[in-house]
């Protein structure tokens, strides 16, 4: 089976690329800029990665962040997760940035969406892996800081398809952000947002009825309402799930603890994603194989979830009908 999930060609629909920082190179940049980080050694860094729900993971998420400044970084984050998914066999991807974590810091919103456009340039040119980006509005911050990053990514919209939602959940519902969603659809931006990871699903219901979104990221809360069930079957909304991510931080006990097989059965589209795979112990195929290993998981299972995240994926109709 690992062999099966190996060979699969896969895209992915949820993946921050701040996220995909290993402890080598955020100790290499670390260097490299001068930037003190509070960690002596890998393993250091490796042993901090304990935590106990999603906000103990952003500190750290954000604390890594810091090391990132010139283009040249941004491009080598970006290029090391290309090395990742020819590893994992993933032939289009759509990533998440966080303008906001960088322009905050001082880092000039060019610097970090050109050095992420090369590294992607590259990576359809040198192994045909198609790619798209979607900018995140941090929603612990407030809506006019969005609004502002947003009226900033404006010179940079040919390389952004879409625009979402992440950060600390609880708190700041998807309704804060209602504006500026309104105005990235007026400008044709595709929209999604994190909804229902660690939340209950009234925020689901407000990204799909306030926000208009087009794919809900994590999404796993939607099992605690029966009439959103059905509606998500009804109009195949996707819920990009991230296994690996949920149970590091404890959104589940364990893999067999997971809904994403209920879900499935019930006949939601879901896709499976690595969300933070640096943080989250692995990539793509390691989320496939906790499945596999934990849930009553066939082959076909992994077919219907592969083929949901090319079909729920922001590529042309012809380009899909080539993958799939
Ligand atoms: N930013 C990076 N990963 C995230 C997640 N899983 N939820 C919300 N915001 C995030
Ligand atoms: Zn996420």
């Amino acid at each position: 089976m690992k062999e099966f999930i190996q060979k699969l060609p896969k895209a992915e629909l949820h993946l921050h690329i701040e996220g995909s920082l290993e402890p080598e190179l955020m100790f290499e940049l670390a260097k490299r800029n001068n930037i003190k980080i509070p960690y002596k050694t890998i393993q250091d860094i490796k042993n901090a990665y304990n935590f106990t729900n999603l906000q103990s993971f952003l500190d750290i998420y954000y604390a890594g962040a810091n090391v990132l400044i010139t283009k040249q970084d941004f491009y080598d984050l970006t290029w090391n997760y290309i090395l990742k998914c020819v590893e994992n066999n993933i032939i289009h991807t759509e990533i998440f940035f966080d303008p906001q974590s960088h322009t905050q810091r001082g880092i000039e919103f060019k610097t970090v969406i050109l050095g992420i456009v090369e590294a992607l340039n590259d990576a359809k040119e040198k192994y045909g892996i198609t790619s798209a980006i979607v900018m995140c509005f941090l929603r612990h911050l407030s809506q006019e800081e969005a609004l502002k990053t947003f009226d900033e990514a404006l010179a940079f919209k040919d390389y952004i398809i879409g625009v979402g939602l992440d950060s600390s959940e609880i708190g700041n519902p998807p309704s804060k952000f209602e504006q500026v969603f309104k105005k990235a659809k007026e400008q044709g931006f595709k929209l999604v947002a994190h909804a229902g990871e660690e939340a209950d699903v009234s925020y689901i219901f407000e990204a799909l009825d306030l926000l208009n979104i087009q794919r809900i990221d994590h999404g796993v809360q939607s099992i605690k309402s029966s009439f959103l069930m059905e509606r998500l079957k009804k109009e195949q909304i996707p819920l990009t799930v991230c296994p690996n991510s949920n149970i590091e931080l404890k959104v589940f006990e364990n893999y067999s603890q997971h809904n994403i097989k209920e879900l499935l059965d019930y006949g939601l589209n879901v896709s499976v994603n690595s969300d933070d795979p640096a943080y989250f112990k692995g990539y793509l195929n390691q989320n496939f194989i906790n499945l596999w290993e934990n849930l009553d998981l066939g082959k076909e299972d992994i077919i219907k979830l592969v083929k949901n995240s090319l079909n729920s994926s922001f590529i042309s109709d012809d380009l899909k009908k080539e993958y799939i």
